[in-house]
């Protein structure tokens, strides 16, 4: 396989770069990320001489760029990661969704189709999507598979109209392409503009810990190395045409998750009992927050063998445990732009 992986700088793709790079020395793998202000190529210090890894630098809206990629090094799969993916950055500018989201995914399946044509044999374009396409669930019930989409946030609408043109591309010319929506990450590399580093970074800094409304919306959380996992898994044995839904059976309200992140972290660093939760702060709501989202992963399961594999406590320990031996990590992607990021945002 040449696989043309986009995105491999961000915190999900990296996990996935590193985990086909080390398993599957006789594939190449070329990674092409714009190095936005969530694309970091430290998150691959470990395999960037690997022999079997390429980085690229590039944008997905670059048509002439990618249609050079294909046919250079003869791309037969895609996994298309690369994307804005903050909810709250849609939120004041959506348009930069609507470019990389919509634009750039558009380019993309117009490239692959454009490179193949027509002989789609041993090829697959693997585009991976989130569960906030489905919208927002009530106190029961799941999204499953066939759930009909009803996004609500501009980041949200932008990967639905994705998911939208990859099944278009699938029914009108055919392109190899299969979907999977995944349930909220956490892990190591996780851009502190999220909830679970956030809270690490501003406990670390004894900073309050800016929890949305009453902290009542339930997120349904997986390990990134268990969705890397699952990647792995849909890339070899996915069905072409195919929906998978990929979640960690997990879910949590965000003051019970942010309670628990306290307490790990107290014991952790020796801090009294409590001392942590102190920190905790509600702010005004996110506008059009979604209240709950939970996934039925049992496809994926039933069809292909794959389930969650770490526990959320292991998980969100090895987690924490990351960011103390990362400070580092953590201070460089915090300075510069993040400061003003944050500072207009909440304070
Ligand atoms: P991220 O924001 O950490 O990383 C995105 C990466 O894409 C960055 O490296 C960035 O530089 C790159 N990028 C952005 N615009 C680009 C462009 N125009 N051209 C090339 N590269 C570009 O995101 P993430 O959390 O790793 O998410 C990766 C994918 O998984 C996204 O498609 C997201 O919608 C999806 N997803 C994320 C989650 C989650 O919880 N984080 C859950 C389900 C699905
Ligand atoms: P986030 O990590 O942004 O992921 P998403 O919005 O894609 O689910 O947020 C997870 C949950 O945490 C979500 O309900 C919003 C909430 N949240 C806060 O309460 N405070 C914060 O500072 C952030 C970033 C999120």
């Amino acid at each position: 396989m040449n696989i043309l992986i986009t995105g491999g700088a961000g915190f999900i793709g990296s996990h996935v770069v590193r985990r086909l790079v080390l398993n599957y020395p006789d594939y190449t793998i070329y990674n092409l990320d714009k190095l936005t202000y969530a694309g970091n190529l430290e998150n691959l210090k470990d395999i960037q001489d690997a022999k079997n890894y390429n980085f690229i630098k590039g944008d997905i809206c670059d048509k002439v760029l990618l249609q050079s990629i294909f046919d250079e090094h003869k791309i037969t799969h895609v996994i298309h990661l690369a994307a804005e993916s903050h909810v709250d950055r849609s939120i004041t500018n959506p348009l930069a969704f609507i470019e990389t989201n919509v634009v750039g995914t558009s380019n993309l399946l117009l490239a692959a189709k454009e490179a193949w044509q027509d002989n789609y044999h041993g090829k697959k374009f693997y585009h991976i999507s989130t569960d906030e396409v489905y919208g927002s669930l009530g106190d029961s019930g799941f999204f499953y598979e066939n759930t009909s989409y009803d996004p609500r946030s501009p980041y949200s609408a932008s990967k639905a109209s994705s998911d939208h043109l990859v099944r278009a591309f699938y029914h009108t010319y055919n392109l190899p392409v299969v979907i999977s929506n995944c349930s909220n990450n956490y892990g190591p590399n996780h851009f502190p503009e999220k909830l679970i580093p956030l809270c690490i970074n501003n406990i670390l800094q004894g900073k309050e810990l800016p929890i949305y409304g009453k902290g009542e919306n339930v997120r349904d959380w997986l390990y990134v190395e268990d969705h890397a996992h699952a990647i792995d898994t849909i890339l070899h044995d996915g069905k072409v045409g195919e929906t998978y839904n990929i979640g960690g059976h997990n879910e949590w309200t965000n003051i019970d998750l942010i309670r628990l992140l306290c307490d790990q972290l107290d014991e952790k660093l020796s801090n009294e009992i409590g001392a942590s939760q102190k920190l905790i702060t509600f702010v005004k709501d996110r506008a059009g927050h979604d209240l709950r989202y939970a996934i039925d992963a049992s496809k994926i399961d039933n069809e292909l063998g794959w389930k969650p594999s770490v526990t959320f406590e292991e998980g969100l320990s090895k987690t924490i445990d990351w960011y103390l031996e990362n400070k580092e990590w953590l201070e460089n992607v915090t300075s510069g732009d993040y400061a003003n990021y944050y500072s207009k945002m909440y304070e």
